[in-house]
């Protein structure tokens, strides 16, 4: 989604800014921009399209742009919410007389009521953005302070808020602000850059800044000035991030999704390091901050999520019931507010969020926390929004996800999810024994992930044999249920073929009438309990003349004679199934789309989190 980018310091500006906004590239985004102060002026080039279009623009309009350090600037990336993505719509936007330029991240609730005010007044809007109104509000309560007149514009606003402003009037200076949008500040020397997303902000430092909500930071090149909306100074500590910019690089891969599945062996083993407590046969998850006792009190689970961390929790369903005997459900994050959900004493509130900025799952955070729940999140960013407002949680350590496509996080959410089924359950009735089978497979994951691995190249010849279809099912049942959700997820939204996951029973309930030779049927068939109702499930398929893909443990007989293609999946439990069986269908779903040629890390229409509702 959109991108922030803000610099202030001795280094080129432009190429500053333009580096910050290609490593936001990967959250989508259809247009870019950039404003800096130079010489007494306020200059701002904006284009449709790639930052890569911005900067032809720059060189074209800007011919000394490489020349251009020590000026103050920001920039952006837009996903059109209000308006089309144009030029005009762009940001940054900027005053009538030119003098402050802003970019904003977010939705401005109440915008329409203050445009028309603003006009009457005089203002002329530029865009059909709900952005603009907060640069003229600035411009109207300017009276010398540009930290006042931002928290009074601010003030004014309903909705969510990453800001960034520059001003001719104070041109050493950048006012950043948030309410419910990420702006981090990342601590130079004699520099600072503030980013939507540390992604932008390695590259330049390690230490970095997490502003809260209505929080107001005027930035200049040595000192960085925290304020609450109402000018009273608040302090924030300054974090290290634990990944270098290597990690956000493709690092020889042709994108960064194949990189990350790829990397999940090393990923898995990240979100498991330290936290196999062998002594006790459970897990050390001390972020949870829960004592056994407060842990034998759980009677209930509510997890919430959105897209993949939704199936994750799905198979977290199927942990928390199985291992630890608890009652849970899995709510679709943008539902749990509107439902008026059902929060006891003892109920354990679990969102799960990759980002942690995810606006629906923030949303049920708020909820569950304002109903007084116990709320424990698994996020893998580190000081996002969902993982400070929980307060406590387990982070998935599994480094920076840049592809769109979900692919790591989904195996560390679910890795993490069993490790936590572990601890209730020890905490319950699960045997020593029980829970020791647990804890080897867990640690046998990173290995079974790297035989999948292995087998890229035959996944991939099946994929392109595949690659023209138009439709397919994804069936699965028990434990694989939700990775045929996942699977089907994850080819629909890189490759854009229509791609459903179903339980394989449900079938027979409706969507059987579509089947046939030219609709295949990718069936989750491990050698785990259910598989001979699969086979029965894919028998039903073979009827209808649909094409069959199956999963299948590898030297398992039983699937003779009854899948077109096998994609062959090492043996292991149910439990661990679905971690290592998602990788395959991970992979078929890259080379499907590499075959189509699509923009794999960048899927039309899709950005990596989605801040709005
Ligand atoms: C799919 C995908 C999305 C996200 C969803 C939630 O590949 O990435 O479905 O899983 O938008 O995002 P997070 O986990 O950041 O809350």
């Amino acid at each position: 989604m959109c991108g922030i980018v803000g610099y202030v310091g001795g280094k080129n500006t432009v190429v500053t800014l333009l580096d910050g906004l290609k490593r936001l590239e990967y959250r989508g985004y259809d247009s870019a921009g950039i404003a800096v102060v130079r010489d007494s002026a306020l200059l701002c080039v904006k284009e449709k399209g790639k930052v890569a279009c911005l900067e032809e623009k720059i060189t074209r309009e800007w011919p000394d742009w490489m020349e251009m350090t020590g000026c103050t600037g920001i920039a952006h990336t837009r996903w059109a919410t209000h308006g089309a993505p144009t030029h005009d719509n762009a940001h940054p936007h900027m005053d009538g007389k030119s003098r402050f330029a802003l970019v904003h991240n977010g939705i401005i609730e109440n915008y329409a009521p203050l445009k028309k005010r603003l006009q009457e007044a005089g203002c002329v809007f530029k865009s059909e953005t709900d952005s603009e109104v907060l640069v003229h509000l600035i411009a109207e309560f300017y009276d010398g302070d540009i930290f006042q007149a931002t928290a009074s514009a601010l003030k004014k606003v309903e909705g969510t808020f990453g800001v960034a402003v520059i001003s001719l009037e104070q041109p050493d200076t950048m006012i950043v602000a948030r309410r419910g949008s990420p702006i981090v500040i990342g601590v130079g020397k004699n520099e600072n850059i503030v980013a939507s997303d540390v992604a932008a902000i390695v590259a330049y430092t390690q230490r970095v800044i997490f502003m809260d909500d209505d929080d107001i930071a005027l930035v200049t090149k040595d000192s960085i000035d925290i304020r609450n909306i109402d000018n009273v100074p608040v302090s924030r500590e300054v974090s290290s991030i634990d990944w270098s910019v290597d990690a956000a690089e493709k690092q020889g891969y042709d994108h960064f999704m194949l990189k990350e599945i790829f990397e999940q062996p090393d990923a898995v083993a990240n979100s498991i390091r330290g936290r196999l407590d062998k002594a006790n046969v459970s897990a050390t998850l001390s972020g949870m901050n829960m004592n056994p006792r407060e842990m034998a009190m759980i009677n209930r689970i509510v997890i919430a999520a959105c897209g993949t961390s939704m199936h994750a929790g799905m198979t977290g369903d199927y942990y928390f019931e199985d291992l630890a005997g608890i009652s849970t459900q899995v709510e679709q994050a943008a539902e749990f507010r509107y439902r008026n959900p059902i929060i006891e004493p003892n109920t354990l509130i679990i969102p799960i969020s990759q980002s942690g900025e995810t606006a629906d799952t923030l949303a049920a955070v708020r909820e569950a926390t304002n109903k007084g729940a116990t709320v424990s999140a698994i996020c893998n960013a580190v000081g996002s929004t969902i993982a400070r407002e929980s307060g406590r949680g387990v982070y998935l350590h599994a480094g920076p996800e840049i592809g769109v496509a979900s692919t790591k996080a989904f195996t560390c959410q679910v890795t993490v999810l069993l490790l936590m089924a572990l601890k209730l359950g020890r905490g319950r009735r699960m045997s020593r024994e029980a829970g020791q089978q647990i804890l080897d497979e867990v640690e046998q994951l990173p290995e079974l992930i790297r035989q999948v691995l292995k087998t890229a190249d035959d996944v991939r010849r099946v994929a392109e044999k595949y690659a023209d279809m138009q439709d397919c099912f994804f069936i699965g049942r028990g434990y694989l249920y939700p990775v045929a959700l996942e699977g089907a997820l994850k080819l629909k939204e890189i490759s854009y073929i229509h791609a459903e996951g179903y339980h394989a029973a449900e079938l027979k309930h409706g969507p059987i009438a579509l089947l046939e030779e030219r609709v295949p049927i990718i069936a989750l068939a491990n050698d785990i309990p259910g598989k001979d109702k699969m086979i029965g499930n894919i028998q039903e398929c073979k009827a209808r003349k649909s094409p069959v893909i199956a999963t299948a443990t590898i030297g398992d007989t039983d699937i003779d004679g009854h899948a077109d293609d096998i994609l062959w999946i090492p043996q292991c439990s149910k439990f661990v199934a679905p971690i290592v069986t998602v990788v395959a269908l991970q992979l078929f779903a890259y080379y499907v789309a590499a075959k189509r040629g699509c923009e794999i890390d960048q899927p039309r229409n899709l950005a990596k989190s989605v801040t709005v509702e």
